[in-house]
């Protein structure tokens, strides 16, 4: 089955409970937390988080785009989130296993992420523990960007890790995911589709969604 996440990126965040209602019909929320480090935005952080979990019972998927992000992890865990991604590239391998560690204290879900710069072997070491895997479409930072069909190979090439090492891991792509582009990742072995700008700039947000799910 596929699962829709909308990034609430795109949403009015003086009225995010609103926006974060307005998405009811889909699988899971999308919280995207910038740094203004690893990426050049900054977002939201832990307080946001906790206000979120407070006004939705919806699955809280935190993708986090912060530098060492094992500093954080037990913050939003306990902040409420359900899962949370850290990227392969935001610190040494030996910091990211450390990350996925207290992860797996905290009992929260874990995912790991992936610029389009990074090589989907890149997840073998972790492959066994990961809930899911997360491939970015677009180079992280911004909402409203242009699908990079170059990382239709990326998602190929992870889902065939996955299906030969852990077949119950989510693939999940994240950036420019429209009813164009959606089938496309599909395809390629996507089962979490984020989407910020083609919900909410919709009409029609449960259409929307229901035409990205296919
Ligand atoms: C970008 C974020 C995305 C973003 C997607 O760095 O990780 O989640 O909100 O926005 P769209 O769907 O507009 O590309
Ligand atoms: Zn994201």
């Amino acid at each position: 089955m596929i699962k829709i996440a909308p990034s609430i990126l795109s949403a009015d965040f003086a009225n995010l409970e609103r926006d974060i209602k307005k998405v009811s019909s889909a699988d899971y929320l999308h919280v995207d937390v910038m740094d203004g480090a690893f990426v050049p935005n900054i977002t939201i952080g832990v307080p946001v988080v906790k206000s979120i979990r407070n006004c939705t019972e919806m699955f809280l998927d935190v993708h986090l785009m912060v530098e060492k992000p094992a500093r954080y992890v037990e913050a939003f865990a306990k902040a409420g989130a359900d899962m949370l991604s850290v990227h392969l590239e935001a610190g040494h391998p030996t910091h990211i296993a450390q990350a996925l560690e207290i992860m797996g204290h905290c009992g929260v879900k874990k995912a790991a992420a992936l610029r389009p710069i990074t090589k989907a072997e890149a997840i073998l070491p972790y492959i066994e523990e990961l809930d899911m895997v997360l491939v970015m479409t677009v180079e992280p930072g911004f909402g409203g960007q242009s699908f990079m069909a170059s990382q239709l190979e990326t998602i190929r090439q992870v889902r065939a890790i996955l299906d030969k090492y852990n077949p119950a891991c989510e693939l999940e792509v994240d950036g420019g995911i429209a009813p164009e582009t959606a089938p496309l990742v599909v395809e390629a072995g996507a089962n979490v589709l984020v989407a910020g700008s083609a919900v909410y700039g919709a009409d029609d947000i449960p259409a929307a969604i229901a035409a990205l799910r296919g």
